[in-house]
Order: C-alpha cells, then structure tokens, then sequence
C-alpha cells in the first residue's frame, strides 16, 4: 500500500491568519490541504467560500482538497474550481443528479469526490465508484471540528477498501472526523489511505504542526 496522505483541516486554523497557517502546514509536512466548505444549510456551519480559496492558492503548492458541504451544489463547482481546488468533493444529497455532479467535477479537469455520511450506506457509490478519484468517508457527523470518531464507520472504510480493490483502480479512501493518533492507525488498518484531520494537526499551535503529523503518520 502506498504511504497515507495527511491532509489538515484548516477549520482548526486561525482564521486570522490563514495564508500563514497554510505555508506552516505544508513545511511541517501535509500532503493536501483540506478546505472545509460549509453553506448554514447543508450543515449546521458557516465557513469558507471561493474568494478564501483563492486567496489561499499562492501559499501553497500542495493539492487543494475541498471539501463541499453546501446545497445545492452544482452553481458553485466552477467557482472553486477556477479559485484552484485540486479535489472537489461533493456529498450524493447536495443535488438531485448526483452522477452529473460528478461528470460537471470531470468537465472542469478537476479530480472528483463523493463523501459518505456516517449513516450513508455504501450501496450510494453503486454506478458512481468507476467515475470517481476519492472518496472520504465521515467519521462525524459534518458540521464541526472537535468531534468524537465514530466507531462503525471502519466497517465501512473496510468495504469501500474491497470494492476499491475489486474495481482495480487508483482511488483515494479518505477518512475525515475525529481522526489522531489513537483513531489513525485504526483507520488505516481498515484500508484509508488519506487522513484528514483539524484538530490533531493544529493542536498546541505552529510549534508542534510537524510533530503533531508525524504521529498521525504513525512516526
Ligand atoms: C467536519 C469536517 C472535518 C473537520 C475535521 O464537518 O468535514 O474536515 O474539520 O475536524 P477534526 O479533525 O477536528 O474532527
Ligand atoms: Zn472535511
């Protein structure tokens, strides 16, 4: 198996400083940037929109992970794929058409993504798994930083590992929510290959983001 991607949530980060948190991050070792965006009505949250991201693209030369938690969805993929999204992931209940959500993503030269809920069944990527470059796996409930991880999810990092296998085809299983150092090794014994994680990255601030990834990494 290749080595796990790491891709810290700058949910956690200062929001006063986000340019400088990003540059901190990739030096201490991230491998993408995870950009968490959430519209008040998808989930209960309010965070980031394109003109972030796009302010964010110069920081930085590691993939832009974006992570869409906004209903509806397809008005905005040209937005943050023009601001510098690498990823764009997308969840099947943001649109009625979930499958041209996913061909529009492809349409923009972007990688494309669906992400899971903790109570989305697997069966959801039934016709969409051969299209897709990612899928990121909820381990909470979306909304928030600071979640506790929920424990069935790694039945179904399990699954989604075997039909990734079955299929033959390189596609990312991330795994995002209450991932650190206890629930990381977990979540890769059960097949994740990518971590996201907020608060175990940027816990006890700059200092300690490289250390603090390092044991995500299992180092
Ligand atoms: C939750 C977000 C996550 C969150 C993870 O809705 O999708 O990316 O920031 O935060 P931690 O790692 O603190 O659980
Ligand atoms: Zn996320």
């Amino acid at each position: 198996a290749s080595p796990v991607r790491i891709a810290p949530s700058i949910l956690s980060a200062d929001f006063a400083k986000l340019g400088e948190e990003v540059r901190a991050i990739d030096t201490a070792g991230a491998d993408w940037i995870h950009i968490d965006v959430m519209d008040g009505h998808f989930v209960p949250n309010l965070t980031i929109g394109p003109g972030v991201v796009k302010a964010l693209r110069p920081h930085t030369d590691k993939p832009f992970d974006v992570h869409l938690m906004i209903s509806p969805v397809d008005s905005f993929l040209d937005d943050f794929a023009a601001a510098g999204a690498d990823t764009i992931t997308v969840h099947p209940e943001a649109g009625a058409h979930v499958h041209r959500t996913i061909q529009h993503i492809k349409s923009l030269g972007k990688r494309a993504g669906i992400s899971l809920n903790p109570a989305t069944p697997v069966e959801t990527l039934d016709y969409l798994l051969e299209e897709i470059d990612l899928v990121l796996v909820m381990s909470v409930n979306p909304g928030f930083g600071g979640q506790s991880f929920i424990e069935s999810q790694l039945r179904k990092i399990e699954a989604i590992r075997a039909r990734i296998d079955a299929l033959g085809k390189p596609i990312d299983l991330e795994v995002d929510g209450g991932v650190d150092a206890e629930t990381a090794p977990r979540a890769i014994a059960a097949g994740a290959d990518a971590l996201v994680a907020g608060t175990a990255t940027f816990r006890g601030g700059p200092d300690f983001y490289a250390a603090n990834i390092r044991a995500l990494r299992g180092e």
